[in-house]
């Protein structure tokens, strides 16, 4: 599971995380909403050690991520992660993509590597991609291989930071698709999203953040049918 405690985080003078305590537990789906600007993305990066942290404690299966002596590498082969811009690389089809890190951090043969990856681009809806390059993939397919490169490595966890937002609205729900499929087998997710109809359908718990603070946190029901900080009312009233 993972264990956040006063989480603080600041860059420079400006305090980005104010104290962040939150628990994510094993199979959950935890969905965070808030205003531009409020941590988010940056409560990510801390979470896979990406950015430093000012303050607190974020344990990972009880490894302390921001102590000196973690191994960082190893750490991350449980987290697995997908942003909002696709980052996968030009020169290598899907399956060569998506084989990439179980061939180099894993040092799994090519043969080996590519059986797995012919499995998860199978799983995501891709398995007529295997030899395309990314540039002959629509953008939700792109964000797909995404996915799939990330579970290449069988993480525990994994983190979407608005991996719909830079598609087509055509588009999103193919990737939204995929990611209910991995919530269904069990995975556990923290989603940044600005899809309420996901968040709503989804996710377990969905968190509201405001200005480097969770505000609330609950059940779907009641974030969106009974929210109780004046922030998130007015937020949902925006995104509704
Ligand atoms: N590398 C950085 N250096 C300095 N300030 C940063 C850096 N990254 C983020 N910030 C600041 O931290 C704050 C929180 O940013 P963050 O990206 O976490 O917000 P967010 O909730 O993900 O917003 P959005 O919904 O727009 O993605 C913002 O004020 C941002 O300007
Ligand atoms: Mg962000």
């Amino acid at each position: 599971m993972i264990k956040i405690r006063n989480l603080h985080k600041a860059f420079g003078d400006v305090q980005v995380l104010k104290g962040i305590d939150l628990d994510v537990a094993d199979g959950e789906v935890l969905t965070i909403v808030g205003s531009s600007g409020s941590g988010k993305s940056t409560l990510l990066y801390c979470i896979n050690g990406l950015e430093p942290i000012n303050n607190g404690e974020i344990l990972v299966d009880g490894i302390d991520v921001h102590d000196k002596k973690t191994n960082l590498n190893a750490l991350r082969e449980k987290i697995g992660m997908v942003f909002q811009q696709w980052n996968s690389f030009p020169h290598l089809t899907a399956i060569e993509n998506v084989a990439l890190s179980p061939r180099i951090v894993k040092g799994l043969s090519k043969a080996e590597a590519e059986k797995i990856s012919a499995a998860q681009l199978e799983h995501v809806g891709l398995g007529d991609k295997l030899g395309s390059y990314p540039a002959e993939l629509s953008g939700g397919q792109q964000q797909r291989l995404a996915i799939a490169r990330a579970l290449a490595m069988e993480p525990s966890y994994m983190l979407f930071d608005e991996a719909t937002s830079a598609l087509d609205p055509e588009l999103v729900g193919e990737v939204l698709d995929t990611m209910r499929l991995l919530a269904k087998d069990g995975m556990t997710m923290i989603v940044v999203t600005h899809e309420m109809s996901f968040a709503k359908e989804v996710s377990d718990r969905v968190a509201y953040f405001h200005q480097g603070i969770m505000e609330e946190i609950g059940k779907p029901e009641e974030i969106f049918g009974n929210p109780q900080s004046v922030h998130t009312q007015k937020f949902l009233a925006n995104v509704r």
